[in-house]
């Protein structure tokens, strides 16, 4: 069980619609759910603002994404600036929906850690491996390629305001969810090399979720794990099974 405060992302994806979103938010905010959990809700741009509007006071608004730049001729982008204008708190920044289909580089990645956290959002940062990755041993080689470029670029007082996510690119969407253990090995890794390539006081108390088809059935398990202190969802983020989710750390 993590000593740190207990962080559950939702990532809607490129799902939704105003009806949906009403109805799903209608179904969070009669939710019973612990106090004592961070919860973040990502959505689509365009819903960004609807869902900071209705959605429970006690939970936050993210964005999918964000651009490096505050504003000029960049066509159909969105700067962390005007997410932060509609409401947004926080920003998912590097999922691998975004590196491995658009192409987006670890430096890329590391530039909007940057520019989001000077705009005033907090960042839930996104690594994890691929398939083959894994089957051929460098998992943490990945993860430490990926972290430690945005590592470069970031003061130390930069990471009390990331969360880390290890998404195994082959647990998402697939319904073969990582084992605990496999989650425990890498984010313990994880925290560990946070302690030397940042500092112990980082490595502490950085929060670091697993995401990959997490639901309401497989989370309980993983989240007694010491050094799971949440997930990061994306299918059962979009149903009420969610709620229960944010409670698995009960
Ligand atoms: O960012 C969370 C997402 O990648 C996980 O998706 O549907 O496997 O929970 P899913």
């Amino acid at each position: 069980m993590s000593s740190r405060t207990f962080w559950v992302g939702g990532n809607w994806k490129m799902n939704g619609s105003v009806a949906a979103i009403k109805e799903l938010t209608n179904t969070f905010n009669a939710g019973n759910v612990s106090s004592d959990v961070e919860v973040v809700i990502g959505a689509p741009f365009v819903y960004v603002h609807l869902l900071s509007e209705t959605l429970r006071k006690d939970w936050a608004v993210a964005g999918e994404n964000c651009y490096v730049k505050a504003s000029g001729a960049y066509t159909g982008e969105i700067s962390p600036e005007m997410l932060k204008d509609v409401g947004a708190k926080w920003v998912i920044v590097g999922h691998s929906e975004r590196r491995n289909i658009l192409n987006e580089s670890d430096e890329f990645t590391a530039e909007k850690c940057v520019k989001a956290l000077a705009a005033g959002l907090k960042v839930s940062l996104c690594v994890g491996e691929l398939l083959e990755e894994r089957e051929a041993g460098i998992t943490q080689q990945v993860v430490e390629r990926q972290l430690g470029a945005v590592v470069k670029a970031l003061k130390e007082e930069d990471w009390a305001n990331i969360v880390i996510a290890y998404e195994p690119v082959w647990a998402i969407g697939t319904g073969k969810v990582a084992t605990p253990e496999q989650a425990q090995e890498t984010h313990a890794a994880i925290r560990e090399y946070l302690k030397t390539a940042v500092s112990p006081k980082v490595a502490a108390e950085t929060r670091i979720v697993y995401g990959g088809s997490v639901n309401a059935k497989n989370c309980k398990e993983a989240a007694q794990k010491p050094d799971v202190d949440g997930f990061l969802v994306g299918g059962a983020s979009l149903k009420p099974e969610f709620l229960d989710i944010v409670n698995a750390a009960q």
